[in-house]
């Protein structure tokens, strides 16, 4: 028989790799990342032959739908949030690995159900005891969920089964640590997936190539050569219909204590020993555990945050987020947050980190800029306005890619110089787009590959830098104390007055 870790297929991170026979289960499949993520990504592997034939799905929810409803709910999904149906061949057979089991998930019955389920069904499909349980449910059950998986010894065996837990994990630094206990009480962190889906997108991990395949930047790539650096996750979408979650939440916990926090990782990190998930894994920690806002003790001056009001996206007047649906009229939810951060250590100690990230600004771009030192005397004239510093840019999103700018000189009779990109576009020199984050993550956890998930103490230690903030925060204020920018605007003015003050400014992107 065999098992998920011993599958003589199993080989490096790097590599085409194909995991064995397995069910994934879904809790929360009702919902809308199972149909719009979840499923369409195992089956554009699957069409791809990048999944073995066996591949089952099971999905839970609460709802009696039948196993056929819950495969025409998949197809939809598939067809709406992918590539759709390549040929009803492919699909017939994927469909036919697709099935539903209603339950509750506060209730043992529900889980002693399931269970014969899988059994059952192990038999049929060959999938040989081997289990993947994806927590895809609304955070306030995760502990539970895990609690009953527990106690009905789902989690038992850990070559055979793994849990995959969606983010927010916790919704401060307590919580994290309660909900970590829970997670090792019942299993070990070898079997333990927590979900960060940036660090899916190829160009996240390109960063790694990037900065470890080559000779030339590592020597540049630090405070000796680095001025800042800036990280901008900037999103055009505002709330959309997910106010029951993002009221609680915001873009400190949303955004930053996460997504954001893993950029600063791994461009900040040193080079690991090898790619082995856990030397990856504690590079990134040392870099957490050495991270904190510039000025802990004025929160002002290393931290800021705002809230959209109406205004416009592309020409389309939009609403304020206070009047969105679902959305408290005096609502104190940040959906914009920027922050100074210093790492203390001795590659970076006294290189600011500046993050930004927001709703309803004008574009959508996630990017990562290496801002390098100016030369210490120009004896040319500048047509620059700002800066003519060389600054190295990593585009996450869209027009995927790496640029650097540089001084040339202008054409003409006057040596004058001005600032011009050398650009690396992955679309161009691939020729093929980049695969959706959820296709890597979910095959790498099927694959038993940590690297691209947040190990306990690393997710801990991210909630410990942002804990400043969220205490002052959601101490009791006066709405009007909430900074505000319009819908389609770039950074609030607080935001800009935290990065003149050091003399440097935000990129504009
Ligand atoms: C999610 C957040 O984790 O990331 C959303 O909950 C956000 O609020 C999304 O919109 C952004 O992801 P991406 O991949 O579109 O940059």
């Amino acid at each position: 028989m065999v098992t998920l870790l011993e599958n003589p297929l199993r080989v490096g991170l790097q590599q085409e790799r194909i995991p064995a026979p397995l069910i994934m289960v879904i809790f929360g499949a009702s919902g809308d990342l199972t149909q719009r993520k979840l499923v369409p990504a195992i089956y554009q592997m699957r069409r791809e032959r990048r999944l073995p034939p066996e591949i089952t799905i099971v999905g839970v929810a609460r709802r009696e739908w039948s196993h056929d409803y819950f495969r025409e709910q998949m197809r939809e999904g598939i067809e709406q949030f992918s590539d759709g149906i390549d040929s009803e061949e492919t699909w017939q057979e994927f469909a036919q690995g697709l099935f539903y089991c209603p339950g509750n998930i506060d209730e043992p019955e529900s889980y002693q159900k399931l269970k014969e389920f899988l059994s059952e069904l192990d038999e049929k499909r060959g999938t040989a005891g081997n289990r993947v349980f994806y927590l895809a449910v609304s955070p306030n059950f995760f502990a539970e969920a895990i609690n009953q998986l527990g106690a009905a010894q789902m989690l038992a065996d850990p070559l055979k089964s793994r849990l995959v837990i969606e983010k927010p994990f916790g919704r401060d630094l307590s919580s994290a640590r309660l909900l970590n206990q829970v997670v090792s009480r019942v299993c070990k962190e070898e079997q333990v997936y927590r979900i960060d889906h940036y660090l899916g997108k190829e160009t996240v991990q390109n960063l790694l190539v990037f900065r470890f395949a080559n000779a030339i930047f590592e020597p540049l790539w630090n405070r000796q050569f680095v001025d800042h650096v800036q990280i901008t996750v900037a999103e055009t979408v505002g709330v959309e219909d997910r106010a029951g979650y993002y009221e609680s939440s915001g873009a400190l916990r949303d955004m930053v204590q996460n997504h954001l926090m893993q950029l600063l990782c791994l461009t900040a990190m040193e080079p690991p020993n090898s790619l082995n998930a856990d030397s990856i894994r504690t590079e990134k920690l040392k870099v957490v555990q050495a991270t904190e806002l510039a000025d802990v003790h004025n929160l002002d001056l290393s931290a800021i945050r705002g809230q959209y009001t109406r205004g416009s996206i592309k020409g389309k007047s939009v609403a304020g987020y206070r009047e969105e649906p679902g959305v408290n009229p005096n609502s104190m939810t940040p959906t914009y947050v920027a922050m100074k951060l210093l790492i203390d250590n001795w590659r970076w100690k006294g290189v600011p980190f500046y993050l930004r990230t927001g709703k309803r600004l004008p574009k959508k771009v996630s990017e990562i800029s290496i801002v390098f030192r100016e030369v210490p005397f120009l004896i040319f004239q500048s047509a620059a306005q700002q800066t003519n510093a060389n600054i190295l840019t990593m585009r996450i999103q869209p027009n995927e890619g790496i640029s650097l700018r540089f001084e040339a000189k202008m054409p003409g009779p006057a040596l004058r110089t001005r600032s011009v990109d050398m650009d690396f576009r992955y679309g161009s020199s691939f020729g093929i787009s980049t695969a959706d984050a959820y296709d890597r993550l979910l095959i790498d956890c099927m694959m038993a590959d940590q690297t691209l998930f947040t190990r306990a103490d690393e997710v801990e230690a991210a909630w410990q830098v942002v804990t400043p903030a969220l205490t002052v925060w959601e101490s009791p204020t006066d709405p009007a104390a909430m900074p505000r920018y319009e819908a389609g605007t770039w950074d609030p003015a607080e935001a800009e007055k935290l990065i003149n003050r050091d003399g440097r400014r935000w990129r504009r992107l």
